[in-house]
């Protein structure tokens, strides 16, 4: 592993590359990272680096987020098969059938979408600020696609009047009520954090739900010493090290994101020897979904 480690160190520096990762990714993947974060975190990164080439360790849509932004560069990921289910639960054809049905109203759409969804969007958003951005929306009807209990989520705490599409993320409907609360019977003392893609059955039960990088603030600036996480495993691995004094339980541990696991050392290594594989958006839909991003990096 050292060998691979300093290998991808010295193409990162002949290519100058920079390894962004989402904080589901294999542990090896994390620490080879040079930044590590949320949906909305590597989304700005992607935007700001100077680097010329970004390999982006996460799945498919948050690769593709990158390019929209920074069509000058490239952007590469290690395994084109790492994709998002409930990103692809929704396609432009549907979204249009929507927009059709309900004239009038803007859409917004969790940024766990593909670029053609994002450019018959009005504004995207990520877990971290889905409800700011629907409360900037001001009187109109909102489109909210594909994530039924993100939307549930975002209009609960509004109260806004929202269509919502039945999309959901598979993994995290893995966690179920009973897994917060068996989980609380063991550990009394636990803060439990939750992210707003689980059932809102489950987000009742939680003292926070927030997107996993609001996860690490929260684990690092709360007092409590015991924490029940209830989102995709992958993070509990950066929480513990960050943390090495407080203890933190996966809510469930069958709640792996098989996409997210699929990028490697290995394959990191080989995406930078080869500038594997990149990822690419038709000028004339990278524009219009261009234009849905920077909506959201304004407003939130
Ligand atoms: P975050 O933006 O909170 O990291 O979530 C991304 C995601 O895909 C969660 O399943
Ligand atoms: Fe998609 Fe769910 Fe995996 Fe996140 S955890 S990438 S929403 S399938």
């Amino acid at each position: 592993m050292e060998k691979i480690i300093k290998k991808i160190q010295e193409l990162k520096k002949k290519r100058n590359a920079v390894i962004l990762a989402h904080n589901y990714q294999i542990p090896e993947v994390q620490d080879v990272a040079d930044f590590l974060g949320d949906s909305l975190g590597l989304s700005r990164r992607a935007a700001e680096t100077q680097a010329d080439v970004i390999v982006f360790c996460g799945v498919h849509f948050m690769a593709e987020t990158a390019a929209i932004l920074s069509p000058e560069k490239t952007v590469l990921i290690p395994d084109r098969e790492a994709g998002c289910p409930m990103a692809d639960m929704i396609g432009r054809e549907k979204l249009l059938e929507l927009k059709r049905e309900n004239p009038g109203a803007l859409v917004v759409s969790y940024v766990n979408t593909t670029a053609e969804v994002k450019s018959e969007t009005d504004v995207c958003c990520t877990s971290a600020n889905a409800v700011e951005i629907v409360n900037a929306l001001k009187d109109r009807d909102i489109i909210f696609v594909p994530d039924k209990y993100l939307g549930s989520f975002a209009a609960a705490k509004t109260g806004k009047k929202m269509i919502l599409f039945n999309g959901y993320c598979p993994v995290h409907m893995k966690i179920l009520p009973q897994d917060i609360k068996k989980a609380k019977e063991k550990h009394p003392r636990a803060a439990v954090i939750v992210h707003p893609e689980c059932r809102t059955d489950v987000v009742k039960l939680a003292d926070a739900v927030v997107s996993t990088s609001g996860m690490v603030r929260f684990v690092k600036e709360t007092d409590a010493e015991e924490f029940i996480i209830g989102t995709e495993t992958g993070i509990v691995y950066r929480l513990q090290k960050e943390n090495p004094d407080k203890k933190i339980y996966p809510a469930s541990e069958i709640a792996v994101c098989e996409n997210m696991k699929k990028i490697t050392l290995e394959k990191v290594l080989w995406s930078l020897e080869e500038l594997k594989y990149e990822v690419r958006v038709e000028e004339k839909i990278r524009k219009k979904a261009l234009k849905s991003i920077e909506k959201m990096i304004e407003i939130g």
